[in-house]
Formats: C-alpha cells, sequence, structure tokens
C-alpha cells in the first residue's frame, strides 16, 4: 500500500477502506509516514469529507493506536460529558459533583485550554495543590472513591489523535467534521466510558458557528458512538454570550463553587450544567426521564450532596479543600479595575470570542501550546444580554496583573446595545439521538 494512492484517491472524492485508514494511522504514529503526506491527506479530507463508514474506520484506528482505559472493575454504567468547547464554560466542575452525588459514576478526561476558550484541566489547576493528571489506577481510584474522575488523559491514550491535531492547527485543517468527529470519538471510545452526553456549541463563541453546521457534527458523532455500543445523546446549545459571570481560571472555580452551593441557580450556567447532568443520569440509569432526573439533581444541589461531593473529590486528589470555602487562598489578581456602562439600554449582544481573547491577552489562556498563565486574572461581566442597564453602572470588573494598563475600550467594544428591551434568545436549540 503506498500513502500516495491514498491521497490521490481522496483527492478524488472516492472513499478509503479500514484497511487502508488503519495503514495511514499506524503510519502517523509510527513515523513511516511523514507529516507532509498527512498534512495533504487532511486538506483532501477537508475538501471532499468522509462518510459514515469511513469515519467509523478512522474513529477506530485512532482509538486503537494507543491504550484504552477499562473501567469495567468498578459497578454501574459509567456517563462522560464532552462539550465543544466555549468561552466561561465550567459545566464539567458542577456536573461531576452532583452527577457523582446522584449515585452515576462519572469518568470524564478534560483538556487545557488553547486560544479564546479555556480547558477545565486548566481551571482545576487554580485549587492549590490539586493533582490534575492522574494514571489509570488513580482515575479508577477517584472513580471508586469518590463517585467521580476528572484528569487530563490518562496514559498513552490515542497519540494519533495528538500528532494529526497538531498538524491540523498548523495547516487549517481542524474544521472538518469528520476529523472532529474521530478526534473526539476516538478519546471518549478509549476513555471507557459507557455512555456519553454531548454538548455541541453553536454560534460566534464556537467551533460550529451555524445551527446546520453543529447539527452534522452532532448526528456524526452520535452515529459513530452508537455504532460502538455507547449511550449517547447530543445537545445543541448556544455559544453567543460568555457562559455564567467568570472568565478565568481561579474565578470560574469560584463560580462552579457558588453553583455548587445554591447560587445563581435561574442563570444560564446552572440551568445548562443541570440539564447536562440530568441526561447524564437518565443514560446512566438511575432517572426514569428526564423530569425526575431533574429532580434528583435540584435534591443534590439542595441538600449539599453535591458541594460534599466537591470537597471529597478535591480532598482524595491532593487539593486544598478549604480554598473552596475561604477564596482568598486561590491565586488572586494584582488588581481589580471597574469598567463601567457609557450609556443607559438594554445590554443586546455581548461577543463571548472577543472577551475570550481579552481574557487571554490578561494571562488566562494561551496563545501558543506551552505558555504559562496567571491563574488568578480574568474578568467577571456584570450584566448579561437582556438586561437593563443604567448609565455608570459596572459592566465588567477585570482581574489584572499588578501594573498592566486596563483601558476600557477593548472591553466596552464587546457590547451591542439596544434602545428598547431586548428579550434573550433560548439556550437549548435542539436535540440530537
Ligand atoms: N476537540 C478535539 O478534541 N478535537 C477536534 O478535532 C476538535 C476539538
Amino acid at each position: 500500500m503506498r500513502m500516495y494512492d491514498l491521497i490521490h484517491a481522496k483527492k478524488m472524492g472516492g472513499a478509503l477502506n479500514s484497511d487502508q485508514v488503519r495503514f495511514w494511522i499506524r503510519g502517523v504514529v509510527d513515523g513511516s509516514i511523514p507529516p507532509e503526506q498527512s498534512a495533504a491527506l487532511l486538506m483532501a479530507v477537508c475538501w471532499r469529507g468522509m462518510d459514515t463508514e469511513e469515519t467509523l474506520a478512522l474513529t477506530l484506528a485512532m482509538r486503537d493506536s494507543g491504550d484504552r482505559l477499562d473501567l469495567s472493575a468498578i459497578p454501574g454504567v459509567k456517563v462522560d460529558k464532552h462539550s465543544t468547547g466555549g468561552v466561561g464554560d465550567k459545566t464539567t466542575l458542577i456536573i461531576g459533583p452532583v452527577v457523582a452525588a446522584c449515585g452515576v459514576p462519572c469518568a470524564m478526561f478534560s483538556g487545557r485550554g488553547l486560544g479564546h476558550t479555556g480547558g477545565t484541566v486548566d481551571k482545576y489547576t487554580a485549587i492549590p495543590g490539586l493533582r490534575v493528571e492522574l494514571d489509570p489506577d488513580a482515575f479508577r481510584e477517584s472513580l471508586r472513591a469518590t463517585g467521580f474522575a476528572n484528569s487530563a488523559q490518562t496514559g498513552d491514550i490515542c497519540p494519533a489523535d495528538r500528532r494529526l491535531y497538531a498538524l491540523r492547527d498548523v495547516t487549517a485543517t481542524v474544521e472538518s467534521i469528520p476529523l472532529i468527529t474521530a478526534s473526539i470519538m476516538s478519546k471518549k471510545l478509549a476513555g471507557g466510558a459507557d455512555a456519553l452526553v454531548l454538548d455541541v456549541k453553536c454560534g460566534q463563541g464556537a467551533f460550529m458557528r451555524t445551527l446546520e453546521e453543529a447539527q452534522a457534527l452532532a448526528r456524526s458523532m452520535v452515529d459513530v458512538g452508537r455504532a460502538h455500543g455507547m449511550k449517547i445523546k447530543a445537545l445543541l446549545t448556544r455559544m453567543e454570550e460568555p457562559l455564567g459571570w467568570a472568565i478565568g481560571n481561579a474565578l470560574e472555580v469560584m463560580e462552579s463553587v457558588e453553583i455548587l452551593k445554591g447560587m445563581h441557580g435561574d442563570g444560564l450556567l446552572a440551568q445548562m450544567s443541570f440539564r447536562l447532568a440530568a441526561e447524564m443520569l437518565v443514560l446512566g440509569g438511575v432517572a426514569q426521564d428526564l423530569e425526575s432526573a431533574m429532580g434528583q439533581v435540584a435534591r443534590a444541589v439542595q441538600s449539599g450532596e453535591a458541594m460534599e461531593r466537591f470537597r471529597a473529590w478535591t480532598r482524595h486528589n491532593g487539593g486544598e479543600v478549604r480554598s473552596l470555602d475561604d477564596f482568598s487562598g486561590l491565586p488572586q489578581a494584582g488588581q481589580c479595575v471597574e469598567i463601567r456602562a457609557p450609556r443607559r439600554g438594554w445590554m443586546a449582544a455581548l461577543d463571548s470570542r472577543a472577551l475570550g481573547i481579552l481574557a487571554m491577552e490578561l494571562g488566562a489562556g494561551r496563545r501558543n501550546q506551552g505558555d504559562l498563565l496567571d491563574l488568578g486574572v480574568g474578568l467577571r461581566v456584570h450584566r448579561k444580554v437582556g438586561d437593563p442597564v443604567e448609565a455608570g453602572e459596572p459592566l465588567f470588573t477585570v482581574f489584572a496583573k499588578a501594573g498592566t494598563q486596563v483601558a476600557p475600550e477593548p472591553f466596552l467594544a464587546t457590547v451591542g446595545w439596544s434602545e428598547s428591551p431586548v428579550a434573550p434568545e433560548p439556550w437549548l436549540l435542539g436535540v440530537v439521538e
């Protein structure tokens, strides 16, 4: 078999069979296929696409390129959640303890952030002492002891994805539905969970800008998961304004803890997190339907059991539990700068992508892989779309390094105004199952 023939076939719009796909992925991992040939095939896939069978074959070949985690010794349906990434998205921090408190083992792998979106692992590193990279035994032990495990990838899971993603990143080939599907689902299948809830984000703050693209990605991932025996469901959710009030690592831990303690229950972040958790309870088999699952979630939060799980998990994994109740123990910024509204009106838009980039520039995110983060910096959003605003009211608090000049203009430019009341759009755009 020659890689040249695979590239040529895909360039002409042909389909690759599973032997050809395995040949490619084996060569990516053992180095026998040079990056320029993989880059050419990736570009051909971007233009020509892959049918369902090819996407399945690619997912399996990538899953089998490295270790697989065996969770079969842990009783129950092990449930995972994946979000395609947004600004201020800290739902994972909330969902793990809630789902565990409701009796479903929750096994999640998370990533680090790049560009305008943050990563769950970075948020966790704001908790002093917390271990965020667990080996397979430590991952299973956390799941057994506390009901949930959440770590950066353990062992050598999907090395083919790491190599291909690095190539995609520099060859403008990230945005391809079959490539995204195989990248995400190979890791999920290797992670060992039995069930998966997907949060596919749609909008200007997300990978998928239109509802049609988000639907197509969700359909593709659900089909691949189901074909491999997973229980799986996708929610399509709007990502226009930031999720919740915080952007920045320690600030997002604080907001997640507040929600686990029962605050902000009517806000979008709590609603979305609780709905995703409830979907996981249904797939996990402890709730008959969504309504009773939502009831279980509400009781877990109101009784304090969900927050207690978060403390137990933090303690188990070496983190300082005190910092969850006394936020002065979390990393702090050197200065806080308030940015006030220049006019009255209604907030009609809030550009999450631009705010994510501003937070990254403050040091909360990475422009390039390997950049060091400042865990205390970020921003607090005081008004959301639909809120009335008076001139002079605080719109943002910026948490910056001491000595950084914080100009208000870039923050104010993220706000769209209306002279009349604005109804916020619904956050749930659809369900794919
Ligand atoms: N996240 C991934 O893990 N892979 C992709 O291809 C895109 C987003």
